[in-house]
């Protein structure tokens, strides 16, 4: 529902004398660059249709001070607030907003926020929200080529927020998370004040290092710190059709992929395919990174995963930000300025869902697994490893729980062009019935999931005002296990009345005393 006019008026008013920003930072439905800006970061078509729900006002922050005045009007206005840095939440909880009692909101983007300082001294950096995965690394690697940053594999990612939902890629068995890296944080809470790690308490910093975004205030930026890496990493990717024993292969990944030296990731997808006979089949590839060279690599994985065969000419030697753009599906050719462009992805309707795996799924079970991809021509299933340095890092350390005694992650994921309601449906239901099927092989009590793949069909809030914590542990288990109680309790002190609020935002649990 729109705003009464001279509400908006008035709202809009604020919202320019309070930051004294020029006008171009906001934009209403009046204006015409309003749909370009609103669809300048949006990858998932699913919310970008005519039926989307859209705010009343873009605001376009390139100062602190703009963030500040963003949430101020907006709290005093009753609007409700989307964050928006990268654009890539999986469900456009950063643009539109599904709240049954269909407050206004404005979308708060951070786009424009993005600069980047690195402390060579201390080899760390100070990174604003709206600055990608590919920035960071980009410049951390201009800095020095023995510098880098564990994060995940799509450059145009936000940093904002990515590290706010935990961020895992090919280094995660060396460092951890994207958000096991962060040494302090600055962010506009809900009564408009900047605070640092230190003004707002190891409580708050300990939440917004993975407890989703949207939650507890707007992050500005992190400062993380940054990583070695090699001269030369080594990389390959192999694949296998069952007819080819890409069954077995993934069977014995199972026990050893979370096991292997640190140094070494060996992610897996598992895709429908022809096989050379054009029957279909199942293509299993495994796409791994090593941070050394391919001898190492060689000598590693004939020791630790002697089936796969590898040969020195299935690897290569590059960079450590070469293999940036290889897991991205760039072309080395054009060279690492493309992580600077911010091109966005190539926009799709897509889905995803998640689940994590504690015990081996049986070799007998798993043809069962690839008959049900094969139903599904479209569905693909992305595998990455834990282990390594996961399995050192408390469960408590940071809001994300899955660390020792989790053996990988799974994630569902569909895309497809068509913009039919039909075709729509169709993606849907093929993905739950696979998500469906996979129940006795994933971990269960809750089932678990990965915020940063946001799935609201494992639960929501139904509205602002009406917020429980009850409610929401069903699917706030999911996602944070034990740890969802202490985020509730965190931010029933930094917002208690639920200004941050979303489908999936966390409700304040207020502990009488
Ligand atoms: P976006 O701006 O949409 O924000 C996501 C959520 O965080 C929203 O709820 C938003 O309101 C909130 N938020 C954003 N900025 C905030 C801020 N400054 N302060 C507070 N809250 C904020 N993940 C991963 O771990 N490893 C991977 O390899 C990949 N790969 C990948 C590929 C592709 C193509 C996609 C679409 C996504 C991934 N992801 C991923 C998932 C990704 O980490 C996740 O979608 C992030 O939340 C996206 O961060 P953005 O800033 O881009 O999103």
């Amino acid at each position: 529902s729109a705003l009464s006019s001279s509400m908006d008026e008035k709202f809009l008013k604020c919202l320019l004398q309070d930051s004294n920003a020029p006008s171009d930072i906001v934009f209403t439905k009046e204006d015409t660059e309003f749909s370009s800006v609103l669809q300048s970061t949006i990858i998932n078509l699913r919310f970008s249709t005519s039926t989307t729900p859209k705010p009343v006002a873009i605001i376009k922050a390139s100062k602190y001070s703009h963030v500040q005045c963003a949430v101020l009007c907006s709290k005093s206005f009753g609007i409700r607030i989307r964050i928006r840095s990268g654009g890539h939440d999986y469900a456009g909880l950063s643009y539109t907003s599904y709240d049954n009692d269909q407050s206004p909101f404005v979308v708060l983007d951070l786009k424009d926020l993005r600069s980047i300082r690195i402390e060579s001294s201390e080899k760390t950096a100070w990174v604003e929200s709206g600055a990608t995965i590919g920035e960071l690394s980009y410049w951390a690697y201009q800095e020095s080529q023995n510098l880098g940053f564990p994060a995940g594999i799509c450059p145009t990612v936000g940093v904002g927020g990515q590290i706010s939902g935990g961020g895992f890629g090919t280094m995660v068995r060396k460092y951890g998370l994207a958000a096991d890296n962060v040494i302090d944080a600055r962010i506009v809470d809900v009564n408009g004040r900047i605070l640092d790690r230190k003004s707002m308490g190891e409580d708050l910093f300990w939440a917004i290092r993975g407890g989703g975004g949207g939650s507890f205030g707007v992050v500005i930026a992190w400062k993380v710190n940054l990583v070695y890496v090699p001269n030369i990493v080594s990389v390959f990717t192999l694949s296998k059709t069952l007819e080819e024993g890409g069954s077995d292969l993934f069977h014995k990944w199972q026990y050893i992929g979370h096991e292997l030296s640190q140094d070494l990731f060996i992610g897996v997808s598992i895709q429908p395919a022809l096989n050379k006979a054009g029957n279909k089949t199942i293509q299993v590839t495994f796409s791994s990174m090593f941070l050394g060279t391919v001898d190492e690599l060689i000598k590693t994985v004939s020791h630790g995963f002697p089936e796969l065969g590898l040969q020195e000419k299935d690897c290569t030697e590059m960079s450590w930000i070469d293999s940036v753009l290889y897991f991205a599906n760039y072309p080395l050719a054009e060279g690492i300025n493309v992580l600077r462009d911010r091109t966005p992805e190539p926009r799709s309707y897509f889905i995803g869902k998640s689940d994590y795996v504690k015990e081996l799924i049986p070799k007998e079970r798993l043809d069962e697994i690839w008959k049900w991809c094969m139903e599904e021509n479209n569905v693909f299933l992305v595998i990455e490893p834990h282990g390594g340095i996961m399995d050192e890092i408390e469960e408590t350390s940071t809001p994300y729980p899955y660390r020792k005694g989790y053996l990988y992650n799974i994630q569902y994921f569909e895309n497809w062009e068509d913009d039919s309601v039909e075709a729509s449906k169709k993606h849907i239901s093929g993905m739950r019935m696979i998500y469906e099927n996979m129940t006795p092989y994933v971990s269960k009590n809750p089932r678990s999931a990965y915020v940063n793949y946001r799935d609201l069909e494992i639960g929501k809030n139904d509205n602002a005002s009406n917020t429980s914590y009850l409610e929401a542990i069903k699917w706030g288990s999911k996602y944070f296990s034990d740890n969802f109680k202490r985020l509730a309790m965190v931010k029933g002190v930094v917002d208690p009345d639920n200004f941050f609020y979303h489908e999936q935002s966390i409700p304040p649990l207020i502990m009488s005393k």
